[in-house]
């Protein structure tokens, strides 16, 4: 009999990496455990609460519609309410029937790359970046192509980037903007250029918008300002703060849908109705209200932070102008930024995310910070890392 447990895998798994957050999220419970009281200051999603409209929302559907599978597209009154905000906020117009509703903004990319993608296709994206990204691109036996990207482009890709990276097997770009981890924005200018060269060479441009909404002194624009001829993902996780209620939102020129509705068919059935009925509230003018007061919430936060970490010793050479992260250089003050989250975290119980998560760009030099604490936590963070240096 063979003593070693079955333990079959798939090749492609050797390319998905699990998140090395979670090392430090498991030392950060056992100090916790141990009484410490750590601040959290690794975790990619906001400390707010979902807003009360949208949890009446909820209530209120659960009380009076039965909750079966919806269409694999979303509920039609969500997809309307969805093309309303374009046009309101942004005053681009987008036909509800090019919107399809997704389990968060993962379901999203996952079927853009289904649909797109055949084995050995080449994606392009910056690094650092979100690392799903890459994993969605390997899931589907096709190449997440990495480009290091630094301050001089606001750790953004540029249409220079995709002139010289693009291959013979190259078939998108992926830009994220806001980004994760950095923060930082693509201008509509270079967005514009970087669709003009993805478009020219025969490929597609993947917008993934699920920061949309947190800017701070940037006007917010879309992508979808271009044209039909792309495909921006979008979600209710991060400027709405539904994180747990998996919901998001994909936008396809017309030709994909239904395409997508199949895909999505096949591996979701459906996005959760129960949060559909809730987003459905996500626009009114109540729930936006308390939006915006949050947002200029998170604007004083990263102003006060950023010098704070200049002032420790920390590099921002890129003001972030959106999300909830500070991409913070930290070579003056230690040589691995592992370790260094690592010693943050036992000696000052503050708890930060390695720069390894994001790629293979410099990721000993840089840890993510994300300011999704009060002031008043943010200020004693930097109190207790300061102690440190
Ligand atoms: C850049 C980026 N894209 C996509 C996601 C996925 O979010 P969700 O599935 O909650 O919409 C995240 C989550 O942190 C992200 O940072």
């Amino acid at each position: 009999m063979n003593a070693e447990p079955f333990h079959r895998l798939a090749a492609r798994m050797a390319y998905i990496e699990p998140f090395e957050v979670m090392e430090i999220q498991t030392l950060a419970r056992q100090l916790e455990a141990q009484g410490k009281k750590v601040i959290h200051m690794e975790i990619g999603e906001p400390d707010f609460t979902t807003p009360r409209p949208i949890v009446d929302a909820a209530i209120r559907a659960l009380n009076e519609k039965p909750m079966f599978y919806t269409s694999a597209l979303g509920i039609m009154p969500l997809r309307e309410a969805i093309a309303g905000y374009y046009e309101s906020k942004y005053g681009v117009k987008v036909a509800p029937q090019s919107i399809i509703v997704t389990a968060g903004s993962s379901a999203a990319l996952l079927l853009a790359m289904g649909v797109l993608l055949n084995a050995g296709d080449e994606v392009l994206m910056a690094d650092p970046g979100y690392p799903c990204n890459r994993h969605f691109v390997r899931t589907l036996e096709a190449v997440p192509r990495t480009i290091a990207v630094g301050p001089a482009s606001a750790y953004q890709l540029t249409h220079g980037h995709v002139e010289k990276h693009w291959g013979p097997r190259t078939v998108a770009t992926l830009v994220a903007s806001p980004s994760n981890p950095t923060g930082t924005l693509v201008t509509p200018g270079v967005l514009k250029a970087i669709h003009a060269a993805t478009i020219a060479r025969g490929g597609t441009l993947i917008v993934d918008e699920i920061y949309q909404g947190l800017t701070y002194g940037v006007a917010p624009s879309t992508a979808l300002a271009f044209g039909g001829d792309l495909f921006v993902i979008n979600s209710f996780s991060k400027y709405f703060q539904m994180t747990g209620w998996r919901l998001g939102w994909l936008v396809v020129p017309p030709a994909y849908v239904r395409e997508v509705e199949t895909l999505a068919q096949n591996l979701f059935i459906s996005a959760s109705a129960p949060a559909q009925y809730a987003a459905l509230a996500a626009f009114k003018p109540e729930t936006i209200a308390i939006l915006e007061e949050r947002r200029a919430e998170f604007k004083a936060r990263r102003d006060f932070l950023i010098p704070a970490l200049k002032e420790i010793g920390f590099g921002v050479p890129v003001v972030p102008g959106g999300a909830f992260y500070i991409y913070a250089d930290c070579s003056k003050l230690a040589s691995d930024s592992f370790e260094l989250s690592r010693r943050i975290l036992t000696e000052a119980h503050v708890a930060i995310t390695p720069g390894k998560d994001f790629g293979a760009n410099e990721p000993e030099k840089h840890v993510r910070i994300a300011y999704t604490n009060s002031i008043d936590t943010l200020r004693e963070a930097v109190g207790r890392i300061g102690r440190l240096f």
